[in-house]
């Protein structure tokens, strides 16, 4: 008789807890990113900790591909089909393009109750905006002009990091000498890009990143000081290892890890995978700027897209963006993934050397007119120049033209995707 009643309360307080479970499992985000490494994975998952502690369920949709153009293609897939995820990871232009249509959710309401114009710094709020309206949150600011060397490695070569390039080949010529693999390059488009948006800053400077890059300038596009930015991707290319064709970024960085290379250039997610690997700044590695950009940087940042998916996602959407701008979160993400806060008031306490580092660059760069957007991070060019760039870039790492063939289709080709 007792178990009886008892077992009937039991079963009514499961209903209860099934009910309010059910009820919780409906407000849930679908959330679309390219997040697939170790570190990009371990980042995400303090998000996705956070919104559960809120009774908000996740559904993942990853799409590998380091910089998300395979993601922006699986995204197209969906919004083409009608069912548009609930929050898409996304890029500078590739923002502007989304918004462009009409199918993203405005956020104003919560920008104006969180202030998100006094902490979000203008370079960033030029992609979170859409003729003046909040359209997307950001996640964080990273930066691509790095270089992160093994520790050991530069030790053994007689531990001064290079300042420029001449410095940068002297080096590799010493990690040659070792015999490591000088330089851990993924033969990726996006990656050849990465590389050569860096090169570019050292060889030319800023001034002219800006001319070639930003403004496409065909004159700057097909300059002398292009064709040594091509002479000095060639001569790059011979410090890379057989197995560079295709492979994955994070597969370079383990290389660099491991001490089977002694350097990478890659964007500050690549800290990430150093963190995963429990090593140290300072210790293990070492985090400089890619030789001869000191004082300058290119930089991106993740924001999430809300696609207008209807009244019964939007309050969900809204507590995934609360959640994405609070200054904890910002500092809890932020420490995992590389990257830098999205918001000017975080303070710098909880970051390593290299977040420091991050910090104070991104400061003082912004003051001095040295930041600029990425071009291989979406941050300079609509999607259709960025891969025209890649093409190109590719194309002449490779050795399927030559210098003189890159200088000649580069203002052709970033022409005919404008
Ligand atoms: C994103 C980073 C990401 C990297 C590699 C970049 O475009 O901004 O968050 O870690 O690609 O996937």
């Amino acid at each position: 008789m007792k178990i009886g009643i008892f077992s009937k309360l039991a079963a009514g307080a499961a209903m209860i807890a099934l009910t309010a479970g059910a009820a919780k499992a409906q407000e849930s985000v679908e959330v679309l990113h390219w997040w697939t490494s170790g570190g990009e994975a371990a980042a995400l998952n303090v998000l996705k900790e956070n919104l559960q502690k809120q009774g908000i369920g996740w559904q993942d949709m990853p799409v590998a591909g380091g910089s998300g153009v395979q993601a922006m293609t699986a995204l197209r897939a969906r919004v083409t089909s009608g069912d548009p995820p609930t929050a898409v990871q996304m890029l500078g232009f590739d923002i502007k393009d989304w918004a462009e249509m009409g199918v993203v959710g405005n956020l104003n309401d919560l920008a104006t109750e969180q202030g998100w114009d006094k902490v979000i710094p203008a370079a960033l709020q030029e992609f979170s905006k859409f003729d003046g309206d909040w359209i997307a949150a950001p996640v964080n600011v990273h930066s691509t002009n790095w270089l992160w060397l093994n520790k050991a490695a530069l030790d053994k070569a007689g531990g001064e990091p290079p300042k420029n390039m001449d410095e940068l080949f002297a080096l590799l010529d010493k990690f040659k000498e070792q015999g490591i693999t000088p330089l851990a390059h993924g033969g990726q488009p996006w990656q050849d890009g990465t590389l050569w948006e860096s090169v570019v800053l050292s060889v030319g400077g800023m001034d002219f990143y800006k001319k070639a890059v930003i403004e496409a300038d065909a004159e700057a596009l097909s300059s002398d000081t292009m064709r040594q930015v091509f002479d000095n991707m060639s001569k790059l290319r011979e410090y890379f290892d057989a197995n560079f064709s295709g492979r994955d970024w994070n597969l370079s960085t383990a290389l660099v890890i491991e001490g089977q290379a002694g350097a990478q250039q890659m964007g500050d997610w690549s800290k990430g995978e150093w963190l995963r690997a429990e090593k140290k700044p300072g210790e293990d590695f070492v985090c400089i700027r890619f030789p001869g950009t000191q004082g300058s940087v290119l930089f991106n940042s993740d924001q999430f897209v809300m696609f207008d998916v209807g009244e019964d996602k939007r309050n969900a959407q809204l507590k995934m963006a609360a959640a994405v701008e609070d200054p904890a979160f910002q500092i809890a993400f932020n420490t995992v993934k590389g990257s830098v806060p999205a918001r000017t008031d975080v303070p710098d306490t909880e970051f390593d050397d290299c977040g420091k580092k991050g910090m104070k660059d991104l400061a003082e760069a912004a003051a001095s007119g040295n930041l600029a957007g990425s071009l291989a991070h979406g941050h300079a060019q609509p999607s259709s120049v960025k891969e025209a760039v890649f093409d190109v870039v590719t194309q002449h790492l490779n050795g399927q033209i030559t210098t003189d063939q890159a200088l000649e289709r580069l203002p052709q080709a970033v022409a005919a995707a404008q």
